[in-house]
């Protein structure tokens, strides 16, 4: 297996595998590595990965400089590596959020994790990453996202995921596949506050959309963000039978 690296934004590196066996067409799975004083790494990937995604890592910075471990949700590629990395780094640790700390991470991880509460800043010393709660969006009680301020990319997680293999970057319109996928592949908790949800999101208006399972946006993230949002306003007001 082979993991892609690309620099998405300044110092931001998308790691990405695609994995063929992983439904029709394969599966790409990416996680993203952000360079700074303290570096930060968003998603793990699945345990099966860590060999690649470390080397994909060690390509670009010592493994063992990494200082936080993060993700959006506690689930198998979202966090799945966490224990190998937390080995591999020894001045590294897991940063969840208050939720999520509380569920799983305080007994799951290896390490005492931290807990980041909604709205606060971890300051890495060259960039700055803000902790963002999305209760359910897309699924898991303890769901949040980051958004890195110097930059203005929102690592944005499993949102707009799509199947098969795709380019690192793109500026074309995401929304028609993955609503295609959500229909095939209802991954999202469509709840009364998915939309709204998203809408704040987009309030903060990110130049870099950096997706889980989708090429990195660049462009007007808040206009895209924003039809999304419509797009699962219309799916919750008339679900499919
Ligand atoms: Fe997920
Ligand atoms: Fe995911």
């Amino acid at each position: 297996m082979e993991t892609n690296v690309t620099e998405v934004a300044d110092n931001v590196y998308r790691l990405s595998t695609h994995v063929p066996q992983a439904g029709p067409g394969g599966f790409t799975f990416n996680q993203f590595l952000i360079v700074a004083d303290e570096p930060l790494l968003f998603h793990t990937g699945l345990k099966m990965l860590y060999p690649s995604v470390s080397a994909a890592i060690a390509s670009v910075m010592p493994l063992e400089k990494l200082r936080w471990i993060t993700f959006g949700h506690y689930e198998a590629d979202e966090c799945g590596a966490m224990n190998q990395f937390l080995a591999a780094a020894p001045q590294s640790t897991v940063a969840q959020g208050q939720i999520g700390v509380m569920l799983s991470i305080a007994d799951q991880a290896d390490r005492a994790p931290r807990s980041l509460a909604d709205g606060e800043v971890l300051d890495l010393g060259g960039k700055r990453v803000r902790r963002i709660d999305t209760p359910h969006v897309p699924h898991g009680w303890d769901a949040g996202l980051l958004f890195e301020e110097t930059t203005s990319t929102l690592l944005a997680g499993d949102l707009f995921t799509i199947g098969g293999e795709y380019q690192a970057q793109t500026e074309s319109n995401l929304l028609e596949r993955a609503a295609r996928f959500e229909d095939m592949m209802p991954y999202t908790c469509l709840t009364a506050n998915t939309a709204p949800t998203i809408e704040r999101l987009a309030e903060l208006k990110p130049k870099t959309l950096a997706l889980m399972h989708n090429a990195a946006f660049h462009g007007d993230g808040e206009a895209a963000l924003r039809e999304l949002a419509g797009f699962y306003r219309e799916r919750y007001e008339a679900p499919r039978t």
